[in-house]
């Protein structure tokens, strides 16, 4: 399989099966306990239709869309994640890349392996510096004015990953920061030779965010021991607070999935939250996300904005969540098994195919523009009591 036979989110992902060493792969293809979240993520979209209008004159398709005060060419943007140069040597820099080709946002992690400033200095497209919430407050501190000084548009901090979540398949591979691998993971590089010459022959693995002051040559940590370890599981709305006045700029919470707590993030002066289940890497049997936008949007939607993300691989789910109204949704894995797959250029083709399912999906719509979306155009199939109320609402 080549990248040019890559047509979807499923091609992808089985060519980066096939090029990265199965630790890795199932690092960025795994979820927590029994993954039920994960797979319902992308189940949810279906249990909608969309409700096509036609003859309605869409030869100019607009698909842009403001959001956190950045205005981005399509309403999908790269969250952040980490660790991306594990996947491919270009990581980060591929991504920031194409995400600035096709004009939208690219988020760079804690966890990145490229320095903000780089990114900050290359690229024209708005940036999100995802934070996580140390138990070093001066870490905490420190990080938060590099990205300031560097001129980061968009704070997001993660609020679901106070402890790890349960990656089993992590657990059975050894996979871990820095790498020490099992027996069962060392054959497992030993068996993808390329990426393994690859890795070694360009530049050295780093995690330029943290290293000056974590020190991760000490012992080997799952991510879930990461967070668990070094992440501060006493944080609270008091402390996020603080963090919003300190930040005084577009600011959002990453994870948020109660009407409760979007209000309370729009009391603390958040101008944004991401209805997020992690990409169900976090706690199983927890809600996706799309089911919970519409009440949230409903609660909360005039006030900030409502974004998502997990589980969306098609320009369909793209156009589901914004006729709920969301305003624009975030892809991980959406674009991590390209750049895995073939770097840059593989990052390129999927947003292109995203933008193309977009505009082709807007056109069979009847809709020119994205603020033409609406609970109007979308059905719920299955009529139990609470998906009825969403609809009810609407
Ligand atoms: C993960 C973190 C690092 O999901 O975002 O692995």
């Amino acid at each position: 399989m080549r990248l040019s036979q890559c047509h979807n989110f499923h091609d992808f992902r089985l060519l980066a099966r096939k090029r990265l060493p199965g630790p890795i792969f199932n690092y960025i293809d795994g979820g927590a306990d029994d993954e039920v979240t994960y797979r319902e993520n992308t189940n949810a979209f279906d249990r909608c239709d969309l409700l096509p209008s036609v003859l309605r004159g869409v030869s100019e398709v607009d698909m842009s869309v403001t959001v956190m005060g950045q205005k981005l060419d399509m309403p999908v943007y790269c969250s952040p994640t980490a660790l991306q140069r594990l996947f491919h040597h270009q990581g980060e820099r591929a991504v920031a890349a194409a995400a600035e080709k096709y004009g939208t946002m690219f988020g760079v992690s804690s966890l990145g392996t490229v320095s903000l400033e780089e990114l900050r200095q290359k690229h024209e497209n708005p940036q999100v510096y995802q934070f996580y919430f140390h138990k070093d407050r001066g870490l905490n501190t420190a990080m938060m004015q590099r990205a300031k000084e560097a001129g980061v548009e968009v704070m997001m901090l993660t609020v679901d990953s106070i402890t790890g979540g349960n990656r089993e398949r992590d657990l059975r591979t050894g996979f871990s920061i820095p790498f020490r691998l099992t027996l069962g993971g060392m054959i497992q590089f030993a068996i993808k030779p390329k990426w393994g010459i690859n890795y070694v022959t360009h530049e050295r693995f780093r995690l330029p965010q943290l290293e000056e002051h974590v020190d991760m040559g000490g012992g080997a940590s799952s991510i879930g021991g990461y967070f668990t370890d070094m992440l501060d599981p006493s944080m609270t709305w008091g402390d996020v607070a603080q963090m919003v006045r300190d930040w005084d700029g577009q600011f959002c919470l990453k994870g948020i999935m109660t009407v409760e707590d979007a209000r309370r993030a729009t009391e603390i002066g958040c101008t944004g939250i991401i209805l997020s289940n992690h990409g169900g890497r976090q706690l199983d049997g927890s809600r996706t996300p799309f089911d919970q936008l519409a009440e949230i949007v409903d609660a909360v939607g005039d006030k900030l904005d409502v974004m998502m993300d997990s589980g969306i691989q098609r320009g369909t789910h793209v156009l589901k969540a914004l006729s709920l109204g969301a305003k624009a949704v975030g892809v991980g894995r959406h674009y991590l098994y390209p750049l895995a797959a073939a770097g840059q250029a593989g990052v390129e083709r999927a947003l292109g195919l995203m933008r193309a399912e977009i505009e082709r999906d807007m056109k069979l719509m009847g809709v020119t523009r994205i603020d033409q979306l609406n609970r109007s155009n979308i059905r719920f199939r299955d009529t139990a009591p609470n998906i009825r109320q969403q609809r009810d609402a609407a």
